[in-house]
């Protein structure tokens, strides 16, 4: 029997990010769901919570918009679980604010922990793509990304920068066995959507053509067609899953 391919998904233990390992878990991987140093004890309880539910996955801390501990992170998944063959970069923070409130701060963390984690965490596993010939990375952006949006220069910038990576990096996995995608999800129902005031969330909600919020298993399905071997031939696309919000 061959090992199961290796998932690391960061930002895993959050709204997307939990889908996202419940569904490569339940597709054959090995998952490894990053989350910040500071959410020890709630990674803890996630992962009791996935073994009651079934799901047997790891998890490893991580600071993303580092690129010291992302490479850190990266060697000690090869070393306990094997080389990561998928990569999904969910990792992502709203500081939403008109951007004549932006400060410096609200700007800098969103491209550092959205945008520069990108960077951080896939240039530290490419290499074991490019030696095993093979590899997924999948990059959860935003219909934010693609449209804009009120409030959200700064996560907007980041969302939008990482498919012009996606695109980019796409070229230089093609010819080596490695597909890289974006996804951008519309509004989910996870606690970052949660989070925003109500009446602005069903001012947007009343927006979408289908009349609801998406499910975090409705882009882990999306996440799940890109990792699919039998879709090798689909690389550079951003993939939307936004109930209409946006089409082009
Ligand atoms: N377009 C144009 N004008 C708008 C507007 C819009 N969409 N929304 C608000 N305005 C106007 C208001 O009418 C108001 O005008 P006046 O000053 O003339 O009265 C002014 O802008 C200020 O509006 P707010 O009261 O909303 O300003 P605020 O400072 O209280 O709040 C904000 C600002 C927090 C950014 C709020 O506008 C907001 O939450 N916006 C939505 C941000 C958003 O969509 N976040 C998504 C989070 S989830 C996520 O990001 C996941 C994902 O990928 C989809």
């Amino acid at each position: 029997m061959t090992a199961a391919r290796v998932a690391l998904v960061t930002g895993g233990i959050g709204g997307i990010g939990t889908a996202i390992c419940q569904r490569l878990a339940r597709d054959g991987f090995r998952v490894v769901a990053n989350h910040h140093p500071s959410e020890q004890e709630a990674a803890e309880a996630w992962k009791n919570d996935q073994a009651g539910l079934g799901f047997d996955m790891e998890t490893i801390a991580g600071d993303v918009s580092s690129f010291d501990d992302s490479k850190r992170m990266a060697d000690e998944v090869r070393a306990q679980h094997g080389p990561v063959a998928v990569l999904v970069n969910c990792a992502g923070i709203t500081r939403d604010k008109t951007f004549k409130k932006m400060e410096e701060d609200a700007w800098r963390v969103v491209i550092d922990v959205n945008l520069n984690s990108v960077y951080n965490v896939t240039r530290n596993v490419w290499e074991c793509m490019l030696e095993a010939g093979f590899g997924r990375v999948i990059n959860i952006s935003s219909v934010n990304g693609q449209r804009g949006q009120f409030g959200q220069t700064n996560y907007a910038t980041a969302k939008a920068g990482m498919h012009g990576f996606t695109m980019s990096l796409a070229q230089e996995g093609a010819a080596k066995g490695i597909t890289v995608n974006t996804v951008s999800p519309g509004y989910v129902e996870t606690p970052m959507t949660l989070a925003m005031r109500d009446d602005v969330r069903e001012a947007i909600v009343a927006g979408v053509p289908m009349r609801r919020m998406g499910k975090p298993e409705e882009i882990a399905s999306a996440v799940a067609f890109l990792v699919a071997d039998e879709n090798g031939y689909v690389t550079g696309v951003n993939l939307p899953v936004n109930g209409g919000l946006f089409m082009h």
